[in-house]
C-alpha cells in the first residue's frame, strides 16, 4: 500500500486549461476582504459564552493569545497559498507535502470545521434575527428558535437561512468586492455603535476576579475562541490575484487578524464590564447587553450589522466547503458524480445541496457549544499540519518559487505547530472522543473508496477531464 503518495506540484496545473487570474487586487482589498471573512460569531456571539463558561472576564487574555498563535498559522498559510494556489486549502497543501493519507485526514477535518462553522454560523445568526424581533416586540416561539439543550425544540431560522444561501451558492452568486466593502462597513458601524453606547456604562467591579475559572480556563477559552479568526484563508486564497503578493499578502492577513484581535478584545472587555460575566451564556451577547442598559434602539442597530456581517462569513464559509468537497472529488478520493458542475450555473450544485440539507438539519438540532469546539480541533489540526507542509516543502522543494516567504520560518512554523497542539490539547476531552470518531468514519470511507479510486492510482487525465 502506498498512503504517502504525493501529488506533485506540476500535476495541479496538468490537464486543466488553467487561466491565470487577473491580478488586481491591493493591500487595501486584501485587508476588507480578511475583515469580511473573519468577524462574525466570534465576535457576535462567543465572546459572551465563552466569558460565561470558561474565562470570565480573562476572555481578553485568551483573545490575545488565540490571536498571537493564529498570526503564526497564517504565515505558514499564506506561504503554501501562494505556492500552491489551488482549490482545496489546506488539503491540497498537505496532499503536495504530506502524502496522500494525511491529506485525507486534513480534507476531512476541514469539512468538519467548515460544516459545523456553517450551522455554528447560522445559528448565532438565528439568534440575532430572533432578537431583532425581540426589540420590535415581537416574541418567536422558543421551541422554533432554539434547540433542545437550550430549550427549544428546532431552530427554524438557522436552517432557513443555510437552506437559502445553498440555492444562491448554486446559482453561482459571488460576493463582488463592492458588495463586501458595504457589509465590512455595517458590521464595523454595529461593532463601533456598541462600544459608543456601552464603553461609558462599564463598570469596573464586574471585571473581579479576572479569571474565575483560574488559567486553565483562559487557555480553554483561547481554544474555543480560535475560530473566531478562522477566515483569514480567504485572503491567503486569493492570493493569485494579488498585484503584489509579497507585500499585499501579509498585509491582509497580518492586517486584518490584527484589526479583528483589536475589536474582539475591546468588545469582550465593554461586555464583561457592563454585564456580570455570569449573565453572558447568550447567542446575542452584544444586542443582549444593549437590551439590559436600556438602549432598545441601539440593540436593534447592532443587530441589524450583526446580521449582515454573520451573512458574509456564512456564505465564505460555505462556498469554502464546497470547494473543499471539490477538490477531493477532482483527486478521485470521494465520488466524482456528487461533485458534478452545473451545466448552467458552472458551480458544484449537488454537493452544495446535499451539504446545506446536512448542516441545516445539524444547526437544526446542535448546541452552539458542541458545534464550537469541534469546528476547531478540526481546524487547529489543518493549521498544524499547514506548518508542516511548509517545512517539508522547504526541503523538498527549495527552489520553487514562492509569491510569499514565511519570514523567520525556523522560528515560526515551530511556533505555529506548538500553538495549534497546545490549544488541541486544551479542549474538553468530549471534543476529542467526537473528532476521533469522526477520524474513524472517514478512515472507512478512505480505506473503503478513496484509496482504490485516487487519481494518483490511476490516470491522472481522465478523471480531471471529467470534472472540470
Ligand atoms: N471567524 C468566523 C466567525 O467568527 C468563523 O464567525
Amino acid at each position: 500500500m502506498n498512503l504517502f503518495r504525493i501529488k506533485s506540484l506540476s500535476s495541479f496545473t496538468e490537464g486543466t486549461n488553467r487561466q491565470n487570474l487577473k491580478k488586481n487586487m491591493g493591500a487595501l482589498d486584501m485587508l476588507l476582504l480578511g475583515v469580511g471573512c473573519i468577524m462574525g460569531t466570534g465576535i457576535f456571539v462567543f465572546t459572551g459564552v465563552v466569558a460565561a463558561k470558561y474565562a470570565g472576564p480573562g476572555i481578553v487574555v485568551s483573545l490575545l493569545l488565540s490571536a498571537i498563535a493564529c498570526v503564526f498559522c497564517a504565515l505558514c498559510y499564506s506561504e503554501m497559498a501562494s505556492t500552491v494556489p489551488f482549490a482545496g486549502s489546506a488539503y491540497t497543501y498537505s496532499y503536495a507535502t504530506l502524502g496522500e493519507f494525511m491529506a485525507w485526514i486534513v480534507g476531512w477535518s476541514l469539512v468538519l470545521e467548515y460544516s459545523l462553522a456553517a450551522s455554528l454560523v447560522a445559528a448565532g445568526w438565528s439568534a440575532y434575527v430572533t432578537g431583532l424581533f425581540k426589540s420590535a416586540g415581537v416574541e418567536l416561539p422558543k421551541a422554533f428558535t432554539a434547540v433542545a439543550a437550550d430549550g427549544g425544540i428546532i431552530n427554524i431560522p438557522a436552517m432557513l437561512i443555510l437552506l437559502f444561501l445553498s440555492i444562491l451558492l448554486v446559482r453561482g452568486t459571488k460576493e463582488s468586492a463592492t458588495m463586501n466593502k458595504i457589509l465590512v462597513a455595517v458590521k464595523l458601524l454595529a461593532v463601533f455603535i456598541f462600544l459608543f453606547l456601552a464603553g461609558p456604562k462599564v463598570n469596573t467591579a464586574n471585571w473581579s476576579p479576572f479569571m474565575p475559572f483560574g488559567f486553565s480556563g483562559v487557555m480553554t477559552g483561547a481554544a474555543t475562541m480560535f475560530l473566531a479568526y478562522i477566515g483569514f484563508d480567504c485572503v491567503a486564497t486569493a492570493a493569485e490575484e494579488c498585484k503584489n503578493p509579497n507585500r499585499d499578502l501579509p498585509i491582509g492577513i497580518i492586517g486584518s487578524l490584527m484589526i479583528c484581535a483589536i475589536l474582539y478584545i475591546s468588545v469582550a472587555a465593554v461586555l464583561t464590564g457592563v454585564i456580570p460575566y455570569q449573565e453572558l451564556n447568550n447567542a446575542e451577547p452584544v444586542a443582549f447587553a444593549l437590551r439590559e442598559i436600556g438602549y432598545n434602539m441601539g440593540s436593534a442597530l447592532v443587530g441589524t450589522g450583526a446580521i449582515a456581517g454573520l451573512t458574509t462569513v456564512l456564505l465564505a464559509v460555505m462556498y469554502g466547503q464546497s470547494r473543499i468537497f471539490f477538490a477531493m472529488s477532482r483527486d478521485g478520493l470521494i465520488p466524482a458524480s456528487i461533485c458534478k458542475i452545473h451545466p448552467k450555473y458552472g458551480t458544484p450544485h449537488l454537493i452544495t445541496i446535499i451539504s446545506g440539507i446536512i448542516v441545516a438539519v445539524i444547526a437544526g438540532l446542535t448546541p452552539v457549544d458542541i458545534l464550537a469546539e469541534l469546528v476547531n480541533i478540526g481546524t487547529l489540526f489543518a493549521f498544524l499540519t499547514t506548518a508542516i507542509g511548509v517545512l517539508v516543502l522547504r526541503k523538498t522543494a527549495p527552489n520553487t518559487h514562492r509569491p510569499f516567504r514565511c519570514p523567520a520560518v525556523k522560528f515560526v512554523a515551530p511556533a505555529a505547530i506548538i500553538c495549534c497542539s497546545y490549544l488541541m490539547y486544551s479542549l474538553p476531552i468530549q471534543t476529542w472522543i467526537r473528532y476521533s470518531v469522526w477520524i474513524a468514519v472517514g478512515l472507512v470511507i478512505y480505506f473503503v473508496y478513496g484509496y482504490r479510486n485516487s487519481i494518483l492510482e490511476k490516470s491522472d487525465k481522465v478523471v480531471l477531464k471529467k470534472v472540470v
